[in-house]
């Protein structure tokens, strides 16, 4: 069968348990990892539990140094195994340092310290919690913890089976591994209520199942089994608990030093007053004879009255009514009335109560009448075919149905509460579970006198061993065999043939028994003596005094019988056995109780019983039946064990004593265990579990494993480095030597097994993103088309307005020149804003400009009030931005333009050239004429050029004008003075010569003739003389020549022409010879700059006609500024330009240059 962790074995790796432990990997793909990585992962499957490293490194450590002092923590280290001595020098050496727990592999053997030791604090629980077994001291934590992880990770049930002798600490041992559980398991709130029914079921059962022994002071008086059940997530989440065989008989009867159950000691002296009252109850024990026979009904070692509290509220925790607890202490105060029943003969011999009140009062506490219990505490029924008879009972035979009553009620009652129990523990969710079992029963006993209930203990203690002995020594040994792995049988004794002994059909001790309680008439429980004898007399482990040589003899009382036990020998009194086990009630008393007023009586007899004609089954088989069921519980589950040993029978601390211990050692088959495990395999599976478990540490195995198993499982195990000495491969399944090889596997398949989980988790959390992505991905398309349903449904409306708006435009269009009415008012305050909003686009910019944006009609009158504002506002705004310098210029520029404007050639190009205010300055005009002319302030002076009047020399002067007259300077010498005053007149030529003559009286003397000058600022020049001179008509601009006065009475002509170079000479005919330069002639230009303006507009106008008229306009304006560009100079042409393109675009008229653009 295959084995769980809890079964491993250990080897001499451990030599050095504490020190840090490796998987062992030179060639191997297992990874090392440290022992305090494994420690950190796993800290994490405990919820809120923390194993600090330092804390458990400190304790290996401490357990290396003490290693030799303490002795060897696993006997499979020890190095005489197979010696006893050395076996028990190692306890005791453990022992006497209070070290209880010593491992046999994972077996743990525990020596009952009988003290407090500080072992089992929370802290100690923290430190065991999810750490390997192997790497801390042993310790029942350990194996608890052990159990539950591979619970955990295997998925599968387990149990832990705690055996040894009464007193050996069995039922210590379990609640220590309960507490561990309730303690170290993740716990949720709704789970506390679980946890603490399951804690507090102990005190309770205890209570009433455990009582004061000879070998030990809280003996468990019945056999308990508890499932602890687990979800999957390792919480406790419920259990149950099946009971075994309490030995009722202690009710009425108890050996000397021993008690009745504690319950009862508890009740009478923990009870509160009123409750006793109630009851009907004293507080002195010493007053019911069921709880004195023993004489001691006080015991130092044990508080009944703090243990009366802690029963209560345990039984409130486990969901106790308070009805249920009143039936409850009713039924066990009826229990001590029963008891104190006496009986008295009366002169038939007839059995009568001599005292009612008990009877009273157990009548008041189980609800029936005085008289019927009276009676049926007196009598018998006895039933023929024709009738029932009531036949009056002698006084023995009262006691008897006295005491059988008090069984009964006891007994069913703890069934009750073991049921009752059971219901607060259940979980209703059906979900599956796994669970850890907890074995305590009653250990093998042998006291002074043993009757049918210590047989039945030692039996099902028989029982067990052989369960112990199948699971580890035979089993263990053939499974070997049957694999094909080489084996030296290790031999051990199967106690087998014991448990045959008493359980064997027909042939059995029990079958004997039966046939004895069935047979009618005439058996007593000295016949089935007889019967044994003759039926298993031979049998070499039973033995009578009969049957006894002379020696054995002694030791045996005639109504004996001796079993040799695999624990030892016992000898049991016949006495009580047929009675036992028959466990009679008569039937009137039966009917009684099932009429009972007390709930709980009511449920433990119910009628359906007396209906039943068949006989009931007798003890010894119910019990033989429920151990048959026990063991196949228990085989269908993995198992740890727990051997426990009683160091001394005094209940003393610090006592070993050899010999007992050395029984025990001997009896429990220690050493044969020891030496199966040292010789044997720590671990086993089949094939295809361990392949299913580990395929994926090797790449050949992962994720599937087409051909055999076996295979498949050599190849796993050569992958990850086995050596071979490690495992052996069996015909089914893989035998692994040393725990070590197997943790490490385990430890690199968690390592695996994260990564793998870590990659699926990866898997799905990007399946589920995707999913998302999708939903997303799918709700923005929605959104999006919901979007654009609004958008368009907005565009619509847009639209919608847009054709009402163009609609109400078109009418307000054909309305336009309609009055104003509703049609056409929107229309035309559109216009009316539009052309403003345009006007302001194009208001003229300076004051020449005279365009104005063509207005509508509806816009007429108002378009000409705003462009007679506009222009007024320029001007006003030109005007004041005129300096009085500018204003002086502008005057002259008047003047100017009054005198040579259409007449002489080259005005036009002077216009925009300022005048400047002197071409001379002061420096220029020498010292002495300054000097001579300095009363006059000379307003203006320029070089000229001075053609004598005869010759027509030219020579070179200066001409200032002072504010009087006009001097013609040569050098320091005023040449020639001419008066204003006197001034006749100036000539100057049309053409762009800059000759002019200064006309002046000959009659003066002084005067010679009208003087010729040149000049290179002729319009300057002329315009200062006649302006200062103040001679301005008197200026003329001739044409072809001119005539000058050379001296009185004498004239000189000047001629003017155009040539190719500015000439002045005198011509043959006596006449000065003026050439003007050709230059760019007023007429040429004018042609020139009109073609290219022509072709600008005729583009123009293409582009009004086209419509694109803002654009066009724009362009317009631009070429208006190239236009002007090109004529700067020709403003009369600007001036016509403007004008016509003024024309062209307000469509007042067709273009002056219509003429050319049809020639174009
Ligand atoms: N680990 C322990 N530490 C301290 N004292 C212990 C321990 N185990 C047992 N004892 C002591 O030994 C007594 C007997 O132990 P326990 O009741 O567990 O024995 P048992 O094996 O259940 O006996 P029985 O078969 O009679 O029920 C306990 O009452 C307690 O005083
Ligand atoms: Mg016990």
């Amino acid at each position: 069968m295959s084995r769980s962790r809890a079964e491993l074995g250990r080897s001499e790796y451990r030599t050095a348990i504490g020190l840090v432990f490796y998987i062992r990997k030179v060639s191997s793909p297992l990874s090392i990892q440290p022992v305090s990585t494994r420690l950190t992962k796993e800290r994490h499957i405990y919820k809120g539990s923390e194993v600090r490293l330092s804390r458990i490194q400190l304790n290996m450590e401490g357990a290396l140094t003490a290693r030799d002092r303490v002795g060897i923590q696993d006997f499979v280290l020890l190095d005489s195994y197979t010696s006893e001595s050395a076996f028990l020098d190692n306890l005791r050496k453990r022992f006497r340092e209070n070290l209880i727990y010593t491992y046999i592999g994972t077996l743990l053997v525990s020596v009952n310290p009988y003290k407090d030791l500080e072992i089992y604090t929370p802290k100690q629980m923290e430190i065991y919690m999810g750490v390997n077994f192997f790497e801390l001291p042993p310790h029942l934590y350990a194996l608890a913890d052990n159990a539950y992880r591979t619970m955990l990770t295997e998925y599968n049930n387990h149990f832990i089976l705690i055996s040894g002798e009464s007193g050996a600490g069995k039922t210590e041992a379990s609640k220590k591994i309960l507490q561990y559980y309730a303690v170290t398991c993740p716990c949720t709130e709704q789970l506390q209520t679980v946890r603490d029914r399951l804690l507090l079921s102990n005190p309770v059962l205890e209570a009433f199942g455990n009582a004061k022994t000879l070998r030990n002071d809280n003996s468990s008086r019945f056999g308990k089994y508890m499932d602890i059940q687990f979800d999957f997530k390792g919480a406790a989440v419920g259990g149950h608990i099946l009971s075994y065989l309490l030995e009722k008989s202690r009710v009425v009867h108890q050996n000397h030093g021993e008690r009745n159950f504690h319950i009862f000691y508890q009740l009478v002296e923990g009870g509160e007053e009123e409750l006793l009252r109630w009851l009907g109850l004293e507080r002195n024990c010493q007053h019911y004879s069921y709880l004195v026979q023993g004489e001691c009904a006080k015991v130092s070692s044990i508080n009944d009255k703090s243990n009366w509290r802690t029963v209560r509220k345990a039984l409130s925790v486990i969901d106790f009514n308070e009805n249920d607890i009143e039936h409850l202490f009713g039924i066990i105060a009826s229990v001590l009335h029963l008891g104190n029943i006496q009986y008295d003969a009366d002169n038939k011999g007839s059995a009568v109560i001599g005292n009612n009140a008990e009877v009273r009062w157990i009548s008041k506490l189980l609800g029936v009448s005085v008289l019927v219990l009276q009676e049926a505490l007196t009598h018998r029924k006895i039933e023929t075919r024709a009738e029932e008879v009531l036949s009056p009972l002698n006084v023995d035979q009262a006691y008897y149905a006295r005491d059988a009553l008090a069984k009964a009620i006891y007994g069913r009652t703890f069934t009750w509460l073991v049921n009752k129990i059971n219901e607060s523990l259940a979980n209703q969710d059906p979900s599956r579970k796994t669970v850890i079992g907890l074995l305590d029963i009653y250990g093998f006993e042998v006291f002074y006198i043993n009757s049918f209930e210590q047989f039945c203990i030692n039996y099902c203690n028989e029982k067990l061993q052989q369960l112990f002995i199948q699971l580890t020594l035979k089993s263990e040994q053939e499974e070997y065999e049957l694999e094909g792995i080489e084996w030296e049988p290790v031999q051990y004794f199967n106690n087998k043939i014991i448990c045959d002994l008493v359980e064997e059909k027909y042939r059995g001790i029990i079958s004997v028994l039966d046939e004895e309680c069935l047979r009618l008439g005439g058996a007593t429980d000295l016949t089935f003596l007889e019967k044994l004898e003759e039926t298993v007399g031979n049998h070499p482990h039973f033995v009578t005094h009969k049957l006894a040589n002379q020696k054995t003899r002694k030791t045996l009382e005639r109504g004996d019988f001796r079993l040799l036990h695999y624990a030892g020998e016992v000898t049991y009194c016949v006495i009580g056995f047929l009675d036992k086990n028959n466990d009679l009630l008569y039937r009137n008393i039966k009917e009684v109780m099932c009429k009972s007023r007390n709930l709980i009586v009511k449920q433990c007899f119910m009628p359906s019983e007396l209906d039943s004609r068949k006989r009931p089954e007798t003890v010894a088989t119910q019990f033989k039946s429920s151990l048959v069921g026990l063991i196949k519980i228990l085989t269908a589950k993995e198992p740890s064990y727990v051997r426990c040993l009683k160091p001394n029978d005094g209940k003393q601390a610090g006592r070993f004593d050899d010999v007992l211990v050395r029984h025990q050692v001997k009896y429990l088959g220690l050493m044969e265990h020891l030496r199966v495990r040292r010789a044997g395999f720590a671990y086993r599976r089949r094939y295809e579990i361990f392949l299913q478990r580990y395929k994926s540490l090797c790449p050949d195995t992962w994720p599937h494993w087409r051909g055999p198993p076996a295979e498949g499982v050599e190849r796993l195990v050569k992958y990850i480095g086995y050596k071979p000495d490690e495992y052996k491969l069996g015909r089914t399944k893989i035998f692994i030597r040393y725990p070590r090889t197997l943790f490490a596997t385990e430890d690199a398949f968690q390592i695996c097994k994260n990564e793998l989980a870590t990659k699926i988790q990866a898997k799905y959390k990007g399946y589920r993103v995707k999913g998302e992505y999708h939903k997303q991905k799918q709700a923005a398309i929605k959104i999006e088309a919901c979007f654009r349903g609004v958008l368009a449904r907005r565009n619509r409306k847009k639209r919608e307005w847009a054709v009402c708006t163009i609609k109400k435009f078109i009418k307000g269009f054909m309305y336009r020149n309609q009055p104003l009415c509703d049609e056409n008012a929107k229309y035309l305050n559109f216009v009316r804003y539009n052309y403003l909003m345009r006007l302001r686009e194009y208001l003229p910019k300076h004051v020449l400009d005279k365009t104005w944006l063509k207005p509508p009609a509806v816009m007429e009158t108002t378009s000409e009030m705003l462009h007679k504002i506009c222009y007024r506002t320029m001007v006003r705004r030109y005007v004041r931005g005129v300096s009085t310098q500018r204003k002086a210029q502008l005057q002259l520029k008047v003047v100017t333009s009054a005198i040579f404007k259409g007449k002489k050639e080259g005005y036009p190009q002077t216009v925009p050239k300022p005048f400047t205010d002197t071409r001379l300055s002061e420096q220029e005009i020498n010292m002495k004429v300054l000097q001579m002319i300095r009363n006059e302030r000379i307003k203006y002076g320029t070089p000229v050029v001075k053609y004598d009047r005869n010759g027509y020399k030219p020579r070179p002067r200066q001409l200032v004008l002072t504010q009087g007259a006009a001097y013609m300077v040569e050098e320091a010498k005023i040449k020639q003075r001419v008066e204003y005053a006197t001034l006749k007149g100036v000539s100057v030529s049309s053409l762009s010569d800059g000759v002019f003559v200064i006309h002046v009286p000959c009659e003066e003397n002084k005067q010679k003739g009208d003087v010729i000058l040149q000049c290179d600022h002729v319009f300057e020049t002329v315009t200062k003389l006649c302006v200062l001179a103040n001679k301005q008509n008197s200026v003329k601009v001739v044409q072809g020549s001119m005539k000058f006065t050379i001296q009185p009475g004498k004239e000189g002509i000047i001629d003017f022409s155009t040539g190719q170079e500015p000439m002045v000479y005198k011509a043959k005919n006596g006449h000065l010879m003026v050439v003007a330069p050709r230059t760019k002639s007023t007429e040429q230009s004018s042609k020139l700059s009109l073609s290219v303006c022509t072709e600008l507009l005729r583009k123009s106008q293409e582009a009004l006609a086209s419509g694109r008229t803002l654009r066009e306009e724009f362009r317009l304006s631009q070429l208006e500024a190239l236009v002007r560009m090109l004529v700067e100079n020709e403003d009369e042409f600007v001036d016509v330009l403007h004008k016509d393109l003024h024309k062209v675009r307000t469509g007042e008229g067709t273009s002056l240059f219509d003429s050319h653009l049809s020639t174009a």
